[in-house]
């Protein structure tokens, strides 16, 4: 299922708004994109993400590292906490105010902007953590959203995103993404975390976890989200 992808001219220190509206050039990646998310509903893709982005991003998230990132916590509202027996990642929320996370949160809203296009899904804005798995924490099995959360009058995550930023994972590195079917018994497929690797499903309809991996694992998770 992973295919590679030619990269887009990308400088991360020329952003701006402009020169991403005026980057046109991913008009057949988001129809792949739209296509796998209709059916089967997920993908794995290398080399969607810009060179320049990347690296970018890498740099951002061992910076963070440095100062200290928080342990993700469980559960809603009243019932949020902490449970290392659930999910052992420490996170870090993206936000407008860094170069890096601005530019990535751009190119996550234009293709939010062309599965709009594609799909009519509604989709509304884009949510996104760093995540680091420290050597033997994982993410026990779990769904991003449900569909009762429906009944609820807020936007919802309707479509997760994955993006790996480890540089030469090897298979005994483990930390598979593993991705399930809709009934939670079979194994779809086991992504390792590559650099570059990112992975786009319907947050609904794919239990999945995070396996334990023998060294520090990172990522970047994200929700495009729908009212
Ligand atoms: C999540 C998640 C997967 C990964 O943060 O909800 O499932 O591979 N992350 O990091
Ligand atoms: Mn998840």
């Amino acid at each position: 299922m992973v295919k590679i992808y030619p990269t887009s001219g990308f400088d991360v220190n020329q952003l701006n708004e402009k020169t991403l509206v005026n980057d046109v050039e991913n008009n057949t990646l988001w129809d792949q994109i739209a296509d796998a998310l209709v059916d089967p509903g997920y993908l794995v893709l290398d080399g969607a993400i810009p060179q320049e982005l990347l690296t970018g991003l890498l740099a951002r998230i061992k910076q963070l590292e440095a100062a200290g990132m928080k342990p993700a916590g469980v559960g809603r509202g009243q019932d949020f906490h902490q449970d290392q027996q659930v999910r052992g990642d420490h996170i870090h929320w993206l936000s407008d105010n860094n170069l890096e996370e601005r530019a990535f949160l751009l190119w996550m809203d234009q293709l939010r902007q062309g599965l709009n296009q594609r799909l009519f899904l509604g989709l509304v804005d884009y949510e996104s953590h760093f995540a680091v798995y420290p050597s033997g924490s994982f993410y026990q099995k779990h769904r991003d959203a449900f569909r009762e959360d429906a009944q609820e009058n807020r936007p919802r995550r309707k479509i997760s995103t994955v993006l790996y930023l480890n540089s030469n994972w090897l298979p005994i590195n483990a930390g598979e993404l593993v991705l399930y079917n809709e009934a939670g018994d079979c194994v779809l497929e086991a992504v390792a975390p590559e650099c570059g690797r990112l992975v786009v499903f319907m947050s609904e309809k794919f239990p999945h976890e995070v396996r334990a991996a023998t060294q520090y694992r990172r990522s970047l998770a994200g929700w495009i989200r729908s009212r």
